[in-house]
C-alpha cells in the first residue's frame, strides 16, 4: 500500500467494453482500481456505437473514486490517459455536449465508401503516407459519415469538434482540444512521419481541419484538469492509445520486441525502431510513442474480435455461463471434435482485411458439444496469430517472443495454445493490465517522477511466467487446413 506522504499516478483506461481508473505508486504498485461497464449499441448489422456522455460520466465517476481513495487531489502527482483508438466522437465546442453517438472502431458502416476510394486508386498513397489501409476501422471515413448523415454534426459549423476518445476525455477534463500522436496516427489524416494533419488527406476524406485537435507527444505537461472536477487541478502528463500503451507497459522498447493484447479485440505490435515502416504489406504501420521528441514506430496486426467473441457466445448464444468457463471447457475435450470457428463478427482485420466477412461455426455434428465450440473459439485466436506471425516475418519483423496481456491472457490453455501454434515462446507478466501500466509509465515520465521510460520500466514492470512451444504433431496442420477452408468462403 502507498505511504501517506507518497504521491500517486492515476490512470484513466477507457476501453471498448469498460472504463477504468487505476492508481499506482511510483514503484508500479497498483493501490486502487475502479471499473464500470459501457453499454454497447448495435443499431443494425455492422453498426457499433457508444454514448460519449456515458463514457465521460463513468470515467469521471471512476476517477473521483480513485482520487478519494488516494486521500485527495493533492496526493495525485499525474494523470495518464489511455483509450480505445479510432472511435470518433463529435461534440459542440460551446456546450461541450456530444452531437451524435460515437462511432466505434468496430463499426463497418463506411465499408462501401472505403471500397469506392480504393476503386478510385487512392489506397497506395494512403498506405504510403499513413501506414494504414482503406478500411472502415479507421477514423476519417467515420468523421465523413457523421458530416454527411448526422444533421447536428453537419449543422455545427465552427462549433464542431471531432476527436478520438483521448481528445474527448481531455476536453471534458481540461477544456483543451488535443490528441496524442498515437491516436492521431489511427485517423488516416496524419502522415506517419508528420507532425500535423495533412491537407491532402483532409481534403481526400472531407474532414475540416478546424474541427480537429492539436497533436501532442505522449509525455509531458499536456493539460491540467479543471479545479472543480476533483477539488484541485491535477496535471495530465501522459496520453496514449491503448494498444501502444500496452506495448510500453510490456517494456517493448527495443527493435523486434512484441506484445499481444487480448482484450475486446486482439492486437499485436512489434517495435520497429525510429524509422517509419515502409512496406507493412497487410499489416499496419503506426506510431508507437513519442517521448522527448523521439518517435518510435511499430508494425501492428489488428484482430477485431477476441474477448468480444467469448462475450457473444455467453450473452447472445447463451453457450457459456461466464467467460472464465472457456478454459475448463477447452481442457474437458481432447480436441475440437472437428469444429472450426471463424470469428468474423465485425468483418476480418489483419492480415485478411475482409470487411464483409461474416462469422461461421463449421464442422458441427451430433457429437459436437458446447465444449468443442468453446475450444474452437479459443483456437481461432491462435489461428489468426499463426497468419499474423507469417505476415510479420514477411515484413522483416519476425517474433522471437510474444508478451501477452489483457483479460483473456489469464487463460493458461490459450497461452499454451498460442505458443504451440505460433511456435514462439509466450510470456505473461504478473499484472496482465499492461494497458493501464503503460500510461502510468508515461505519466510518471511526463511528470518528472522517472527521468525516462527505461528507468520507469525498471521501477514499475515486474516478472512474469513463460509458456514454451510444444509439438502438436499432425493436429497443428489439420487445424490450420480447416481454418483456411473457413476463410476461403470469403
Ligand atoms: O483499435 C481498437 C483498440 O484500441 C481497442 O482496444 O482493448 O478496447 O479491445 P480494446
Amino acid at each position: 500500500m502507498s505511504r501517506p506522504d507518497e504521491r500517486l499516478i492515476l490512470v484513466l483506461d477507457e476501453g471498448t467494453s469498460s472504463t477504468r481508473a487505476v492508481l499506482y505508486t511510483a514503484e508500479g504498485e497498483q493501490c486502487g482500481t475502479c471499473a464500470q461497464p459501457l453499454d454497447q449499441h448495435y443499431p443494425g448489422p455492422g453498426l457499433v456505437e457508444h454514448d460519449a456522455a456515458e463514457i465521460w460520466t463513468k470515467t469521471l465517476a471512476c476517477a473521483r473514486e480513485m482520487v478519494t481513495k488516494a486521500g485527495g487531489p493533492e496526493r495525485i502527482a499525474a494523470i495518464g490517459i489511455t483509450n480505445q483508438r479510432e472511435t470518433v466522437v463529435a461534440w459542440d465546442k460551446q456546450s461541450g455536449e456530444p452531437l451524435a453517438r460515437a462511432i466505434v472502431w468496430q463499426d463497418r458502416r463506411t465499408a462501401d465508401s472505403c471500397e469506392a476510394l480504393r476503386q478510385a486508386g487512392h489506397e497506395p498513397i494512403v498506405q504510403r503516407e499513413t501506414g494504414l489501409l482503406l478500411d472502415p476501422y479507421f477514423s476519417a471515413t467515420k468523421m465523413a459519415w457523421l458530416l454527411e448523415h448526422a444533421p447536428a454534426v453537419r449543422g455545427a459549423g465552427d462549433r464542431l469538434a471531432f476527436g478520438t476518445v483521448d481528445s474527448w476525455l481531455t476536453w471534458k477534463l481540461s477544456g483543451k482540444h488535443i490528441s496524442d500522436v498515437t491516436n492521431a496516427s489511427r485517423t488516416l489524416l496524419l502522415p506517419l512521419e508528420g507532425k500535423d494533419w495533412s491537407d491532402d488527406l483532409l481534403s481526400l476524406f472531407g474532414v475540416p481541419r478546424q474541427a480537429l485537435p492539436r497533436i501532442v507527444g505522449n509525455a509531458g505537461p499536456l493539460a491540467v484538469t479543471h479545479a472543480d472536477l476533483f477539488g484541485a487541478p491535477i496535471p495530465i502528463s501522459g496520453m496514449i492509445g491503448d494498444q501502444q500503451s500496452a506495448t510500453v507497459g510490456q517494456g517493448c522498447f527495443a527493435f523486434g520486441q512484441t506484445k499481444l493484447t487480448l482484450g475486446t479485440g486482439a492486437f499485436v505490435l512489434t517495435n520497429v525502431g525510429t524509422l517509419a515502416p515502409t512496406s507493412p504489406g497487410k499489416l499496419l504501420g503506426t506510431i508507437l510513442c513519442e517521448v522527448a521528441g523521439t518517435r518510435h514506430y511499430a508494425l501492428e496486426g489488428a484482430i477485431f474480435v477476441a474477448g468480444s467473441l467469448i462475450q457473444w457466445l455467453r450473452d447472445n448464444l447463451g453457450l457459456l455461463r461466464s467467460a472464465d468457463e472457456t478454459e475448463a471447457l477447452a481442457r474437458s475435450v481432447d480436441d475440437n471434435g472437428g469444429v472450426t470457428l471463424l470469428p468474423a463478427l465485425a468483418g476480418l482485420g489483419a492480415p485478411y482485411w475482409k470487411p464483409h466477412a461474416t462469422a461461421s461455426i463449421s464442422g458441427l455434428s451430433f457429437s459436437s458439444t458446447r465444449a468443442h465450440v468453446a475450444r474452437a473459439a479459443l483456437e481461432a485466436v491462435s489461428h489468426q496469430l499463426v497468419d499474423l506471425a507469417a505476415a510479420f516475418a514477411g515484413a522483416g519483423a519476425e517474433w522471437h517472443k510474444l508478451r501477452i496481456d489483457g483479460g483473456m491472457a489469464v487463460n493458461d490453455w490459450l497461452a499454451q495454445d498460442l505458443a504451440d501454434m505460433t511456435r514462439v515462446e509466450v510470456t505473461r507478466p504478473a499484472d496482465i493490465e499492461t494497458t493501464a501500466r503503460g500510461a502510468a509509465l508515461l505519466a510518471a515520465v511526463g511528470a518528472g517522477i522517472h527521468p525516462d521510460l527505461n528507468t520507469a520500466a525498471a521501477a514499475m514492470i515486474g516478472e512474469g511466467v513463460r509458456f514454451t512451444p510444444r509439438d502438436l504433431g499432425s493436429e497443428r496442420a489439420s487445424r490450420l487446413a480447416a481454418w483456411r477452408t473457413a476463410l476461403d468462403a470469403f
